[in-house]
Protein backbone atom coordinates (compact mmCIF):
# COMPACT_ATOMS: atom_id res chain seq x y z
CA UNK A 1 0.00 0.00 0.00
CA UNK A 2 0.95 3.14 -0.38
CA UNK A 3 1.13 6.23 1.98
CA UNK A 4 0.18 9.79 0.46
CA UNK A 5 2.35 12.32 1.25
CA UNK A 6 1.33 16.29 1.68
CA UNK A 7 4.14 19.02 0.06
CA UNK A 8 3.02 22.37 -0.55
CA UNK A 9 -1.18 21.61 -0.34
CA UNK A 10 -0.13 18.88 -2.84
CA UNK A 11 -0.74 14.90 -2.96
CA UNK A 12 1.91 12.58 -3.88
CA UNK A 13 1.41 9.19 -3.34
CA UNK A 14 4.54 7.39 -2.42
CA UNK A 15 5.71 3.86 -2.12
CA UNK A 16 6.01 2.42 1.66
CA UNK A 17 9.59 1.96 2.60
CA UNK A 18 11.33 -1.58 1.74
CA UNK A 19 13.10 -3.79 3.93
CA UNK A 20 16.58 -3.82 4.04
CA UNK A 21 17.64 -6.56 1.47
CA UNK A 22 14.88 -6.77 -0.14
CA UNK A 23 14.95 -6.31 -3.76
CA UNK A 24 12.22 -3.88 -5.56
CA UNK A 25 9.81 -4.88 -7.90
CA UNK A 26 10.74 -2.96 -11.09
CA UNK A 27 8.48 -0.28 -11.57
CA UNK A 28 6.06 -0.96 -14.58
CA UNK A 29 4.86 2.10 -16.48
CA UNK A 30 1.63 1.75 -18.21
CA UNK A 31 -0.30 3.86 -20.37
CA UNK A 32 -4.14 3.06 -21.45
CA UNK A 33 -3.93 0.40 -24.29
CA UNK A 34 -5.47 2.52 -26.90
CA UNK A 35 -4.11 5.32 -28.59
CA UNK A 36 -4.50 8.98 -27.52
CA UNK A 37 -7.30 10.64 -28.14
CA UNK A 38 -5.97 14.07 -29.36
CA UNK A 39 -4.69 12.50 -32.24
CA UNK A 40 -3.13 15.85 -33.94
CA UNK A 41 -3.59 16.16 -37.59
CA UNK A 42 -0.12 17.90 -38.22
CA UNK A 43 -0.33 19.50 -41.79
CA UNK A 44 1.97 17.32 -44.08
CA UNK A 45 5.23 19.50 -45.88
CA UNK A 46 4.35 19.37 -49.51
CA UNK A 47 7.39 18.85 -51.65
CA UNK A 48 8.46 22.37 -53.37
CA UNK A 49 8.38 24.16 -49.71
CA UNK A 50 11.67 24.98 -47.87
CA UNK A 51 12.02 22.25 -45.39
CA UNK A 52 13.56 22.07 -42.39
CA UNK A 53 16.93 21.21 -44.10
CA UNK A 54 17.01 24.96 -45.93
CA UNK A 55 16.21 22.98 -49.43
CA UNK A 56 13.10 22.86 -51.44
CA UNK A 57 12.26 19.31 -50.40
CA UNK A 58 11.64 16.92 -53.30
CA UNK A 59 8.77 15.09 -53.74
CA UNK A 60 9.05 10.83 -52.95
CA UNK A 61 5.78 9.13 -54.19
CA UNK A 62 4.39 6.37 -52.60
CA UNK A 63 6.46 3.35 -53.27
CA UNK A 64 5.07 0.66 -55.47
CA UNK A 65 4.36 -2.49 -54.20
CA UNK A 66 6.68 -5.10 -54.71
CA UNK A 67 5.64 -8.59 -56.62
CA UNK A 68 8.04 -10.92 -54.23
CA UNK A 69 9.69 -10.27 -51.25
CA UNK A 70 13.56 -10.40 -50.64
CA UNK A 71 16.91 -10.57 -50.84
CA UNK A 72 16.95 -8.18 -47.94
CA UNK A 73 18.75 -4.88 -48.12
CA UNK A 74 20.26 -4.69 -44.97
CA UNK A 75 20.75 -1.32 -43.18
CA UNK A 76 22.74 -0.42 -39.59
CA UNK A 77 20.75 2.15 -37.93
CA UNK A 78 24.33 3.11 -35.81
CA UNK A 79 25.80 6.14 -33.98
CA UNK A 80 28.14 5.39 -30.99
CA UNK A 81 26.53 8.18 -29.56
CA UNK A 82 23.79 7.61 -26.78
CA UNK A 83 20.10 8.43 -27.21
CA UNK A 84 19.66 10.13 -30.66
CA UNK A 85 17.29 8.21 -31.49
CA UNK A 86 18.49 4.65 -32.96
CA UNK A 87 16.04 2.68 -31.61
CA UNK A 88 13.03 4.85 -31.86
CA UNK A 89 13.76 4.98 -36.15
CA UNK A 90 14.31 1.32 -36.30
CA UNK A 91 11.30 0.84 -35.03
CA UNK A 92 9.29 3.29 -36.59
CA UNK A 93 11.02 2.61 -39.92
CA UNK A 94 10.46 -0.62 -39.43
CA UNK A 95 6.60 -0.47 -39.56
CA UNK A 96 6.77 2.48 -41.81
CA UNK A 97 8.45 -0.01 -44.41
CA UNK A 98 5.82 -2.76 -43.42
CA UNK A 99 2.91 -0.42 -44.17
CA UNK A 100 4.43 -0.20 -47.66
CA UNK A 101 3.75 -3.82 -47.87
CA UNK A 102 7.92 -4.60 -47.43
CA UNK A 103 8.05 -7.02 -45.31
CA UNK A 104 10.87 -6.65 -42.44
CA UNK A 105 12.98 -8.09 -40.12
CA UNK A 106 14.67 -5.82 -37.11
CA UNK A 107 17.37 -7.09 -34.99
CA UNK A 108 17.81 -5.92 -31.92
CA UNK A 109 21.72 -5.61 -31.34
CA UNK A 110 22.00 -4.18 -28.40
CA UNK A 111 22.64 -5.59 -24.94
CA UNK A 112 20.34 -2.91 -23.52
CA UNK A 113 17.19 -5.22 -25.13
CA UNK A 114 15.38 -1.55 -26.36
CA UNK A 115 14.09 -2.44 -28.95
CA UNK A 116 12.55 -5.46 -27.82
CA UNK A 117 11.35 -2.96 -25.25
CA UNK A 118 9.70 -0.84 -27.50
CA UNK A 119 7.79 -3.32 -29.23
CA UNK A 120 5.99 -5.10 -25.93
CA UNK A 121 8.66 -7.65 -25.42
CA UNK A 122 10.38 -8.31 -22.10
CA UNK A 123 13.82 -9.43 -22.98
CA UNK A 124 14.46 -10.77 -19.69
CA UNK A 125 11.82 -13.25 -20.32
CA UNK A 126 13.35 -14.96 -22.80
CA UNK A 127 14.88 -18.60 -23.51
CA UNK A 128 16.35 -17.88 -26.48
CA UNK A 129 17.82 -14.15 -27.86
CA UNK A 130 19.80 -13.66 -30.82
CA UNK A 131 22.87 -14.39 -28.21
CA UNK A 132 22.40 -17.92 -28.84
CA UNK A 133 21.52 -17.98 -32.94
CA UNK A 134 25.58 -16.55 -32.29
CA UNK A 135 27.07 -18.62 -29.61
CA UNK A 136 25.45 -22.14 -30.46
CA UNK A 137 25.46 -23.82 -33.80
CA UNK A 138 22.65 -25.72 -32.55
CA UNK A 139 20.06 -22.79 -32.84
CA UNK A 140 18.78 -21.55 -36.07
CA UNK A 141 18.10 -17.88 -36.51
CA UNK A 142 14.45 -18.92 -37.52
CA UNK A 143 14.10 -20.97 -33.95
CA UNK A 144 14.47 -16.99 -32.84
CA UNK A 145 13.12 -14.87 -34.84
CA UNK A 146 9.14 -13.88 -33.33
CA UNK A 147 6.16 -11.63 -34.66
CA UNK A 148 5.29 -8.26 -33.52
CA UNK A 149 2.35 -6.19 -33.87
CA UNK A 150 3.00 -5.10 -37.05
CA UNK A 151 2.12 -7.75 -39.53
CA UNK A 152 4.95 -8.32 -41.67
CA UNK A 153 7.49 -6.76 -38.85
CA UNK A 154 9.15 -9.40 -37.06
CA UNK A 155 12.20 -9.06 -34.65
CA UNK A 156 15.03 -10.86 -33.36
CA UNK A 157 15.22 -10.00 -29.68
CA UNK A 158 18.27 -9.81 -27.41
CA UNK A 159 18.97 -9.04 -23.82
CA UNK A 160 21.88 -8.73 -21.48
CA UNK A 161 23.47 -12.31 -22.65
CA UNK A 162 24.30 -10.41 -25.72
CA UNK A 163 27.13 -8.37 -24.07
CA UNK A 164 29.26 -11.78 -23.32
CA UNK A 165 29.22 -12.62 -26.73
CA UNK A 166 31.21 -8.84 -27.39
CA UNK A 167 33.43 -10.59 -25.05
CA UNK A 168 33.71 -13.89 -26.32
CA UNK A 169 33.40 -13.47 -30.03
CA UNK A 170 37.30 -11.65 -29.29
CA UNK A 171 38.75 -15.14 -29.75
CA UNK A 172 36.96 -16.32 -33.00
CA UNK A 173 38.01 -16.96 -36.03
CA UNK A 174 36.25 -13.94 -38.86
CA UNK A 175 34.88 -12.58 -35.59
CA UNK A 176 33.16 -9.46 -37.46
CA UNK A 177 31.07 -11.50 -39.71
CA UNK A 178 29.68 -13.67 -37.07
CA UNK A 179 25.91 -11.55 -37.64
CA UNK A 180 26.19 -11.65 -41.57
CA UNK A 181 26.53 -15.39 -40.91
CA UNK A 182 23.79 -15.06 -38.29
CA UNK A 183 21.44 -13.44 -41.00
CA UNK A 184 22.23 -15.49 -44.42
CA UNK A 185 19.41 -18.27 -43.79
CA UNK A 186 16.67 -15.48 -43.50
CA UNK A 187 17.76 -12.88 -46.11
CA UNK A 188 15.74 -14.05 -49.04
CA UNK A 189 12.94 -13.59 -47.08
CA UNK A 190 13.29 -9.90 -45.93
CA UNK A 191 12.61 -6.30 -48.04
CA UNK A 192 14.73 -4.95 -45.30
CA UNK A 193 16.87 -6.16 -42.22
CA UNK A 194 17.09 -3.04 -39.74
CA UNK A 195 20.05 -3.54 -37.29
CA UNK A 196 19.94 -1.46 -34.08
CA UNK A 197 23.22 -1.06 -32.66
CA UNK A 198 24.34 -0.39 -29.41
CA UNK A 199 26.22 3.47 -28.45
CA UNK A 200 29.74 2.01 -28.87
CA UNK A 201 31.97 1.28 -32.10
CA UNK A 202 32.61 -1.90 -30.49
CA UNK A 203 33.01 -5.17 -32.02
CA UNK A 204 28.69 -5.92 -31.75
CA UNK A 205 28.52 -2.19 -33.99
CA UNK A 206 31.28 -3.70 -36.33
CA UNK A 207 29.89 -6.65 -37.16
CA UNK A 208 26.66 -4.94 -38.13
CA UNK A 209 28.90 -2.64 -40.33
CA UNK A 210 30.05 -6.15 -41.85
CA UNK A 211 26.67 -7.28 -42.44
CA UNK A 212 24.89 -4.01 -43.81
CA UNK A 213 24.23 -2.40 -47.42
CA UNK A 214 23.78 0.83 -46.17
CA UNK A 215 24.06 2.49 -42.90
CA UNK A 216 21.88 5.07 -41.37
CA UNK A 217 22.72 7.65 -39.20
CA UNK A 218 20.61 9.11 -36.61
CA UNK A 219 21.64 12.99 -35.78
CA UNK A 220 20.41 14.26 -32.95
CA UNK A 221 19.92 18.21 -33.48
CA UNK A 222 22.15 19.39 -30.72
CA UNK A 223 25.84 20.81 -30.93
CA UNK A 224 27.69 18.24 -29.86
CA UNK A 225 26.32 15.53 -31.80
CA UNK A 226 28.45 16.89 -34.76
CA UNK A 227 31.24 16.13 -32.74
CA UNK A 228 31.13 12.18 -32.97
CA UNK A 229 30.14 12.10 -36.38
CA UNK A 230 33.85 12.47 -38.06
CA UNK A 231 34.76 9.42 -35.98
CA UNK A 232 31.90 7.57 -36.93
CA UNK A 233 32.02 8.07 -40.75
CA UNK A 234 35.95 7.02 -40.41
CA UNK A 235 34.69 4.11 -39.12
CA UNK A 236 32.58 3.20 -41.68
CA UNK A 237 35.10 4.04 -44.20
CA UNK A 238 37.48 1.30 -42.47
CA UNK A 239 35.08 -1.08 -42.75
CA UNK A 240 34.23 -0.76 -46.24
CA UNK A 241 37.81 -0.75 -47.05
CA UNK A 242 38.57 -4.05 -44.88
CA UNK A 243 35.56 -6.16 -44.54
CA UNK A 244 32.66 -4.92 -46.63
CA UNK A 245 33.27 -2.84 -50.03
CA UNK A 246 29.23 -2.74 -50.61
CA UNK A 247 28.78 -0.58 -47.49
CA UNK A 248 27.64 2.59 -48.23
CA UNK A 249 26.02 5.63 -46.18
CA UNK A 250 22.22 5.58 -46.76
CA UNK A 251 21.66 8.68 -45.04
CA UNK A 252 21.72 11.17 -41.88
CA UNK A 253 18.36 11.63 -40.68
CA UNK A 254 17.69 14.64 -37.90
CA UNK A 255 16.10 13.61 -34.87
CA UNK A 256 14.96 15.59 -31.81
CA UNK A 257 14.52 18.77 -34.02
CA UNK A 258 12.52 21.55 -32.70
CA UNK A 259 11.58 24.37 -35.11
CA UNK A 260 10.79 26.81 -32.73
CA UNK A 261 14.39 27.10 -31.00
CA UNK A 262 17.18 29.13 -33.13
CA UNK A 263 20.06 26.00 -31.76
CA UNK A 264 18.24 23.71 -33.36
CA UNK A 265 17.76 25.59 -36.71
CA UNK A 266 21.68 26.26 -36.65
CA UNK A 267 22.67 22.91 -36.07
CA UNK A 268 20.19 21.83 -38.69
CA UNK A 269 22.11 23.85 -41.10
CA UNK A 270 25.71 22.95 -39.82
CA UNK A 271 24.63 19.68 -40.65
CA UNK A 272 23.38 20.03 -44.43
CA UNK A 273 26.49 22.32 -44.73
CA UNK A 274 28.65 19.69 -43.95
CA UNK A 275 27.04 16.17 -45.63
CA UNK A 276 25.01 17.37 -48.57
CA UNK A 277 22.93 15.57 -50.07
CA UNK A 278 23.46 12.49 -47.63
CA UNK A 279 20.98 14.36 -45.58
CA UNK A 280 17.69 12.90 -45.84
CA UNK A 281 15.01 15.82 -46.42
CA UNK A 282 13.09 14.00 -43.52
CA UNK A 283 13.35 15.63 -40.22
CA UNK A 284 12.46 13.65 -36.84
CA UNK A 285 10.69 17.12 -34.77
CA UNK A 286 10.96 16.02 -30.66
CA UNK A 287 7.83 15.18 -29.58
CA UNK A 288 6.59 13.85 -26.00
CA UNK A 289 4.66 11.32 -28.44
CA UNK A 290 8.25 8.59 -29.12
CA UNK A 291 8.37 7.94 -25.59
CA UNK A 292 4.93 7.81 -24.85
CA UNK A 293 5.04 5.21 -27.61
CA UNK A 294 7.77 3.06 -25.62
CA UNK A 295 5.69 2.95 -23.12
CA UNK A 296 2.91 2.01 -25.02
CA UNK A 297 4.97 -0.43 -26.88
CA UNK A 298 4.58 0.02 -30.25
CA UNK A 299 5.18 2.31 -32.89
CA UNK A 300 4.15 5.34 -33.74
CA UNK A 301 2.44 4.27 -36.62
CA UNK A 302 -0.10 2.15 -34.79
CA UNK A 303 -0.03 4.31 -31.78
CA UNK A 304 -0.82 7.48 -33.09
CA UNK A 305 -0.90 7.03 -36.58
CA UNK A 306 -1.61 10.66 -38.00
CA UNK A 307 0.45 12.65 -35.93
CA UNK A 308 3.09 13.96 -37.36
CA UNK A 309 5.33 11.92 -35.85
CA UNK A 310 4.05 9.18 -37.57
CA UNK A 311 4.05 10.93 -40.89
CA UNK A 312 7.62 11.67 -40.56
CA UNK A 313 8.46 8.03 -40.38
CA UNK A 314 6.14 7.22 -43.52
CA UNK A 315 8.07 10.07 -45.06
CA UNK A 316 11.62 8.70 -44.12
CA UNK A 317 10.75 5.69 -45.11
CA UNK A 318 9.71 6.66 -48.90
CA UNK A 319 12.95 8.23 -49.19
CA UNK A 320 14.34 5.09 -47.57
CA UNK A 321 13.21 2.94 -50.44
CA UNK A 322 13.58 5.50 -53.42
CA UNK A 323 17.56 5.87 -52.06
N1 LIG B 1 11.91 12.63 -31.90
C1 LIG B 1 11.91 12.43 -30.59
N2 LIG B 1 11.34 13.33 -29.76
C2 LIG B 1 11.35 13.15 -28.41
N3 LIG B 1 11.86 12.08 -27.81
C3 LIG B 1 12.44 11.15 -28.58
C4 LIG B 1 12.51 11.26 -30.00
N4 LIG B 1 13.14 10.17 -30.49
C5 LIG B 1 13.47 9.42 -29.43
N5 LIG B 1 13.06 9.99 -28.29
C6 LIG B 1 13.23 9.50 -26.92
O1 LIG B 1 14.58 9.69 -26.56
C7 LIG B 1 15.07 8.58 -25.83
C8 LIG B 1 16.24 7.94 -26.57
O2 LIG B 1 15.76 7.46 -27.82
P1 LIG B 1 16.27 6.08 -28.41
O3 LIG B 1 16.21 5.02 -27.36
O4 LIG B 1 15.57 5.85 -29.68
O5 LIG B 1 17.79 6.46 -28.68
P2 LIG B 1 19.01 5.48 -28.94
O6 LIG B 1 19.95 6.22 -29.82
O7 LIG B 1 18.54 4.16 -29.40
O8 LIG B 1 19.61 5.32 -27.47
P3 LIG B 1 20.80 4.32 -27.01
O9 LIG B 1 22.06 4.95 -27.53
O10 LIG B 1 20.71 4.30 -25.53
O11 LIG B 1 20.52 3.00 -27.65
C9 LIG B 1 13.88 7.65 -25.67
O12 LIG B 1 13.27 7.92 -24.44
C10 LIG B 1 12.96 8.03 -26.81
O13 LIG B 1 11.61 7.78 -26.50
MG1 LIG C 1 18.93 2.24 -28.62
Amino acid sequence: MSTPEHVEGRTFDVPPPQPPGVPRASVELSLAPHAAPHDEDAAEQEAGEIGPTGRVLRFTADPEPVARHGPAKILAICNQKGGVGKTTSTINLGASLAEYGRKVLLVDFDPQGALSVGLGIHPHQLDQTIYNVIMERAVGVQDVIMETGVEDMHLLPSNIDLSAAEIQLVSEVGREHTLVRTLRPVIDDYDYVLVDCQPSLGLLTVNALAAADGVLIPLECEFFSLRGVALLIDTIEKVRERLNPKLEITGIVATMYDPRTLHSREVMARVVEAFGDIVFDTVINRTVRFPETTVAGEPITKWAPRSAGAKAYRALAREVIAR
